[in-house]
C-alpha cells in the first residue's frame, strides 16, 4: 500500500520566485519563508546562490539568508539553498548554512542552457562542490532536471537519467530529486523511471519527485510515485514557479493541491492547509495576480 507518511519539500521561495519578472522585496521573501515554516512545512528551500546575472530575482540570496538567520537562528541555517558550484558554496558557507543542493541536467541542451556546461563537465563542477560541502558537515541534495522530457531534445531515455542520477549519488549527495522540469511526465513514465533507479540499486528513500504541473498531470504522477514507494515530494505554495532557462516550465505542483490529495488518501504530512492557502493568497497579492492552484481558488471562493 501507499506510505503512511510523506515529506513535503517546499520550493516556493526558490523555484516559485526565481522566474518572477518583477523583483520581490527581500522582506516579502523573508515573510514568505516564515509563513511557510509556520504552516508546518518541514523543509523550505529558500533561495539560490547562483550567478546574479543568470537569475536576477535571487541576486539578494545573501541578504535574504542573513535576514532569516538574524531572525530565526539555526532554523534558518537549516533551510536548503541551491549552489551550482564552489563559488555558490562559498557564499553559503560564509553564512554557516547547513543544507545545499546541486542541480544537474539529464540532457546536453539543458546542461548548456542552465549551467553553461556539457553533460560531462557539469559533474566536474559538482564533484568539488559536493566534496567540500560534505567535509564541512553539510547535507547535500542533488537535483536532476529534464528527467521525463526536454523541450529541445524530446523524450529522454531512462538510462540517461539513471546515469546522471547515480553519478550524483556516487559523489555523495544524500537525496536525489528527479525533476519533470517541463511537466510532461505521465504516471506510467514515473513508475518506469523509479523502477529503473531501483534496478540500478538506488534505495527508494534516496529519491524525491519534483513535478511541474504544466500539463495538469502532477498529482497523477504523485500517485504513481506513492504506489512505487517514494515518500518525498517537492511542491510550491500556490503553484508558483518555473525555470528561467526552460521554455514552458510554468507552475510547480501546488503545495495546497498536494496537501489536499494526501489528506484524502489518509497520508500524514503535518501541514496546515488553511495556513498555506492564506500564505499563497497573501503572496498572490504581492505579485498582483491570483494563484493558479485549483485548491487555493476553491478554498478562497468557498
Ligand atoms: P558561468 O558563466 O559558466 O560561470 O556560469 P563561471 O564559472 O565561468 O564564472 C563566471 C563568473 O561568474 C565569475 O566571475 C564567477 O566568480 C561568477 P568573474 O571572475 O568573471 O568576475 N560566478 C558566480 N557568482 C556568484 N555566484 C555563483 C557564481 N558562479 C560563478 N554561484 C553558473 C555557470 C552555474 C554559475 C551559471 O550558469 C548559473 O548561475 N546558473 C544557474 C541557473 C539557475 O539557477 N537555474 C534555475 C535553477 S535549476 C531549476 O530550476 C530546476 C529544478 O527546479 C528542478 C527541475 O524542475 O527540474 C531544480
Ligand atoms: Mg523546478
Amino acid at each position: 500500500g501507499p506510505p503512511e507518511r510523506v515529506t513535503i519539500y517546499e520550493v516556493g521561495p526558490r523555484d516559485g520566485l526565481q522566474n518572477e519578472k518583477a523583483l520581490v522585496p527581500v522582506e516579502v521573501k523573508a515573510e514568505f519563508v516564515r509563513r511557510l515554516l509556520a504552516a508546518g512545512l518541514p523543509v523550505v528551500e529558500a533561495t539560490s546562490f547562483v550567478h546574479p546575472k543568470w537569475v536576477p530575482q535571487l541576486a539578494d540570496a545573501a541578504e535574504l539568508m542573513s535576514t532569516l538567520v538574524a531572525d530565526l537562528g539555526d532554523l534558518a541555517r537549516n533551510l536548503p539553498v541551491l549552489v551550482p558550484n564552489e563559488r555558490g558554496l562559498d557564499r553559503a558557507v560564509a553564512l554557516d548554512l547547513r543544507h545545499v543542493a546541486v542541480f544537474a541536467s539529464a540532457t546536453e541542451t539543458f546542461a548548456a542552457r542552465n549551467l553553461n556546461r556539457t553533460l560531462e563537465t557539469q559533474l566536474d563542477m559538482f564533484a568539488p562542490t559536493v566534496a567540500r560541502a560534505l567535509e564541512a558537515g553539510m547535507d547535500v541534495r542533488g537535483y536532476v532536471s529534464m528527467c521525463f522530457g526536454d523541450p529541445w531534445e524530446g523524450p529522454v531515455p531512462l538510462q540517461q537519467v539513471v546515469a546522471v542520477g547515480t553519478r550524483l549519488l556516487d559523489l555523495g549527495v544524500g537525496q536525489l530529486s528527479l525533476g519533470d522540469t517541463i511537466g510532461v511526465a505521465t504516471p506510467g513514465h514515473v513508475q518506469a523511471l523509479v523502477a529503473a533507479f531501483t534496478a540500478a540499486g538506488v534505495p527508494l528513500d534516496r529519491l524525491a519527485l519534483h513535478f511541474h504541473d504544466t500539463y495538469g498531470q502532477a498529482l497523477a504522477n504523485v500517485h504513481a510515485g506513492l504506489a512505487a514507494g517514494v515518500t518525498t515530494y517537492d511542491a510550491s505554495a500556490g503553484g508558483l514557479g518555473g525555470c528561467p532557462y526552460a521554455r514552458s516550465a510554468t507552475g510547480n505542483l501546488a503545495t495546497e493541491d498536494l496537501v489536499w490529495f494526501l489528506t484524502g488518501l489518509g497520508i500524514e504530512h503535518g501541514v496546515d492547509l488553511d495556513a498555506v492557502v492564506a500564505t499563497s493568497d497573501w503572496m498572490a497579492e504581492q505579485l498582483g495576480r491570483p494563484s493558479p492552484s485549483a485548491v487555493v481558488r476553491a478554498l478562497l471562493d468557498g
